[in-house]
């Protein structure tokens, strides 16, 4: 009989999804932002500590337009259209600073704080 670990997870502040789907940008886009992510949140300190962000991929938000999108739990915010330069000011101005980058926002979730 297969014995059921209980996984275990290192504690997070937000956890960030990026939609890797084939139906939101060409090129794989998606994929390639969230391969970026990595070395961005390591960059910036978001790898560890309090401010420590999760990131996941996900294969559809059913908002299949304009990407790469990825969501920011708990805060319910959505991006639309996430460059790699875009991903560093969302970074350097939401995961850092606390405050959603307005400007790229196409969405807003019940956990949304502004
Ligand atoms: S494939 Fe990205 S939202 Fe559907």
């Amino acid at each position: 009989m297969t014995e059921i670990i209980k996984p275990t997870m290192v504690d997070y502040t937000r956890h960030l999804l990026v939609c890797v789907g084939e139906h939101c940008s060409d090129n794989n886009a998606g994929q390639a932002l969230y391969d970026q992510l990595k070395d961005k949140l390591k960059e910036s300190g978001l790898n560890e500590g309090t401010l420590r962000v999760k990131r996941s991929r996900a294969s559809c938000f059913g908002t299949c337009k304009s990407g790469p999108l990825i969501c920011v739990q708990p805060d319910g915010v959505w991006y639309y259209d996430v460059t790699s330069e875009k991903l560093d000011r969302i970074i350097k101005e939401h995961l850092l600073g606390g405050v959603p980058v307005t400007d790229y926002i196409y969405h807003q979730g019940p956990g949304a704080t502004i």
